[in-house]
């Protein structure tokens, strides 16, 4: 059945207007739990249920493609455990920290540079504003703490076996250049990408999993000649705009933040974030960073050995720079959902990129009927090794679409009486819940079609 322009107009769907329909949606349907829940769960600590799982997979593997299937970028899986040095070279140990002031009365934690406008949410002074708690000498002076969750290696806890869990995936490719340019005889420009888990022990932590404390990076860093960077920045900026737009996030909910100089991180000579607008406002989804040959520098000169590169044809040798790209797999998740959720009257749906959607098509019979699951049994087997498929037989087949527009799968295919006389099938779209009959050995290239020329 098809839909006039106006009837689908209509059907495009309020966007979110609040995350907690998101969490709970999430819940419902497993995309996401909290950490150890049946103990009362563990603060800013999440855990992917079988379709969240899917989801981060099918957003690693995108990013992990686009990255690495080139001839310019290797990949890397650095251990999240680093020689302490890397954390003093860096500048973590001594610069990662958050201005963290107290309240004296109601013992709440807040950063001090995120105070503006922020309400406290003690039972006593609910609502009161943060600047007036100041004011009134509640709060404490800002006290620098550190944001590196600490560790200690072996069975001695002394200062001596202080190690850190990595607070961002970037330093195991600054360590690793020379081993990976040699061993893939990589000329620059050339990159190293990585996805991993960092881990940062956030003072507000919060808004799902926007700010955790245990999360994943996609990282790239990006090696130039000196006075080349200022062009790569540009092309790798607009390049991870167009990623994220090319798998379905909307423009128009996409910008750019350049960060003011005098905000710009220690080893930054130009930053930008691509932010998102959530429904808590626009928020940093990926930040494309110049890092110049700061950190090749600092570890070179921390560790002795000589983090440079030699031109052949140039006869020259130098310290590149570094163009970064470095991206929260989890965030990614977030903005993936709360860009795709759609509500109206009828329904709430996913609007996820087919590629991203954790399962791709829901295949149904009409009746749980022997003749008809004899030929969704053939179906489904032909569609498995190319499509994430999932068979449905369960109440009506409108209630059967809703729960699989719930969980964004793009795809429906019904199989009915009919199909016994015509061998074909509906197929039903989750976006414009238009139908159309194919022939069961084209579902394939039908699906594969509609992928390909799938808009958001
Ligand atoms: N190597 C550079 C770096 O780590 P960053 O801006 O601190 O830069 C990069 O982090 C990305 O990692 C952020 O844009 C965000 O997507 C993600 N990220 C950072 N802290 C996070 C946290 N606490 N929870 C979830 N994602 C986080």
């Amino acid at each position: 059945m098809r839909r006039t322009r106006d009837e689908m107009s209509q059907n495009q769907g309020a966007d979110l207007k609040d995350m907690s329909e998101l969490v709970s949606l999430a819940k419902r349907r497993g995309f996401a739990f909290p950490s150890s829940e049946i103990y009362g769960g563990i603060n800013a600590c999440w855990d992917y249920g079988p379709l969240g799982a899917e989801l981060k997979r099918n957003i690693k593997d995108s990013w992990w493609k686009v990255m690495t299937h080139r001839p310019d970028i290797e990949g890397l899986d650095a251990a999240i455990l680093m020689h302490p040095k890397v954390w003093k070279a860096s500048g973590h140990v001594d610069g990662f920290s958050d201005p963290l002031v107290d309240c004296k009365k109601c013992k709440a934690r807040f950063r001090a540079d995120q105070m503006d406008g922020m309400l406290c949410a003690s039972k006593e002074f609910k609502g009161r504003s943060l600047e007036k708690c100041q004011a009134d000498g509640l709060l404490t002076e800002p006290r620098q703490f550190n944001l590196m969750f600490k560790t200690h290696m072996g069975p001695v806890e002394d200062s001596g076996s202080i190690v850190y869990l990595r607070p961002e995936t970037a330093q195991g490719i600054f360590v690793n250049f020379v081993n990976v340019q040699q061993s893939s005889r990589q000329k620059i420009p050339f990159g190293i990408a990585q996805i991993g888990k960092s881990f940062r022990n956030e003072i507000t932590p919060g808004n799902f999993i926007f700010r955790t404390r245990e999360f994943e990076q996609m990282e790239m860093q990006y090696f130039v000649k000196p006075g080349e960077d200022e062009a790569f920045f540009e092309q790798w900026k607009e390049a991870r705009m167009q990623w994220h737009i090319d798998h379905g996030i909307r423009k128009e909910k996409l910008r750019f933040h350049e960060h003011p100089k005098d905000e710009l991180a220690h080893y930054a000579k130009k930053a930008f974030d691509i932010e998102y607008a959530l429904p808590f406002g626009w928020q940093e989804l990926e930040g494309i960073h110049n890092r110049t040959d700061f950190d090749l520098k600092q570890h070179s000169s921390f560790s002795g050995k000589r983090l440079e590169y030699f031109d052949e044809q140039e006869k020259q040798r130098y310290t590149p720079y570094v163009i970064e790209t470095a991206v929260g797999c989890d965030r990614t998740v977030l903005v993936a959902l709360a860009d795709a959720y759609r509500k109206n009257d009828e329904r709430v749906w996913l609007q996820f990129h087919p590629k991203w959607a954790p399962y791709t098509v829901g295949v149904f019979p009409l009746m749980k009927k022997p003749e008809l699951m004899e030929v969704l049994d053939k179906v489904v087997e032909d569609l498995s090794g190319d499509f994430r498929t999932f068979v449905d037989t369960a109440g009506s087949i409108g209630k059967r679409y809703r729960r699989q527009d719930e969980i964004g799968t793009p795809y429906g295919v019904t199989i009915d009486y009919d199909t016994l006389n015509d061998n074909s099938v509906t197929i039903r779209d989750r976006d414009t819940m238009e139908q159309e009959r194919v022939s069961i050995e084209k579902i394939g290239v039908y699906l594969f079609e509609k992928i390909k020329n799938w808009k958001s």
